[in-house]
């Protein structure tokens, strides 16, 4: 395609995102974002990594990956996000909410729909409680089924429709020869809809994702060292959120019908589903 000036190349099969993982020399490139630069510079404020590339970017990441990306930095946080998490469940026991957090929102939304899901992850929650509130850091290990859920809700509604690498070398994909500098698209989004790559894709179905040959198709964070930085805090929110909310409530939803999505830098419910717990 052609978009603009800018060429692009989209791909959107998990072997081709391996190749583009393999390709990536210490400085994997996206986009320059001028607006955001100029936005950000004009209140004299530091771009930050996501805005950043080459040898800045790096120098700039591995201060972060230590601080934010590593277990150790997520069990700093974790005491915290447990309470929010709790919080979050005591506010709902008074009032119907309607949850801004697309995945979470996306998860409470298709557990709705799907109720045998639903009750397969409480099942699982409430089993593995008195572990859970004991040492919290254990979600990420003793709810598979909670954490297959949430990569189920990021291949039908991924945050960041597509990933973007600006390619370091010349890489041939597909048999097409693809130059040095060319802006390539991965589109998670079309990937995830994919029935030659995730069979019956209109199911919600976790347990697809508890075989373990899965490579390259959870890409909802990235790859490689330029995935989420944010990556392990926001899995640990979102699956503290979801079982402190599985273990007390039945969710339902009046509208069982898909909800349409748009796309605004990142991929938004055109409007917010209604669910009733
Ligand atoms: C469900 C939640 C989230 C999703 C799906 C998500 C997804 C992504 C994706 C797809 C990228 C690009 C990765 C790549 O190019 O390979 C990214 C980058 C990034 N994310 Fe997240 N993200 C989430 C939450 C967060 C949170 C909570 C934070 C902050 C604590 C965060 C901070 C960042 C940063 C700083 C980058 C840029 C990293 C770099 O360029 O080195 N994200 N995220």
């Amino acid at each position: 395609y052609d978009v603009g000036r800018r060429q692009i190349v989209y791909v959107m099969l998990p072997e081709h995102a391996e190749q583009l993982h393999r390709a990536e020399n210490l400085y994997p490139c996206r986009m320059h974002l001028e607006p955001w630069m100029a936005y950000r510079e004009d209140r004299r404020q530091k771009p930050g990594v996501f805005l950043l590339n080459g040898p800045e970017w790096r120098y700039n990441r591995l201060q972060l990956n230590p601080k934010v990306l590593s277990p150790k930095a997520v069990q700093k946080f974790l005491p915290m996000v447990d309470i929010v998490a709790r919080d979050f469940s005591e506010t709902l026991k008074k009032k119907v909410l309607q949850n801004t957090a697309f995945p979470l929102m996306m998860t409470l939304f298709e557990l709705a729909r799907n109720p045998s899901v639903q009750q397969a992850l409480r099942q699982e929650s409430l089993a593995a409680e008195p572990s859970i509130s004991a040492d919290p850091q254990r979600v990420t290990t003793e709810v598979p089924l909670l954490r297959a859920a949430l990569k189920e809700t990021l291949r039908l509604y991924p945050v960041g429709a597509f990933l973007e690498r600006i390619l370091s070398s010349d890489l041939v994909l597909n048999n097409y020869l693809i130059p040095a500098g060319t802006l390539v698209h991965l589109c998670l989004y079309s990937m995830g809809r994919n029935p030659a790559v995730f069979l019956s894709p209109e199911q919600y179905n976790p347990e697809r994702w508890l075989d373990s040959r899965q490579s390259f198709r959870h890409l909802a964070f990235g790859f490689g060292v330029r995935q989420c930085l944010g990556r392990r805090l926001a899995e640990v929110e979102m699956l503290l959120f979801l079982h402190h909310v599985l273990k007390s409530f039945h969710v339902e939803t009046p509208h069982r019908e898909d909800v349409s999505l748009s796309y605004r830098f990142v991929l938004m419910p055109t409007s917010l589903p209604l669910l009733t717990f």
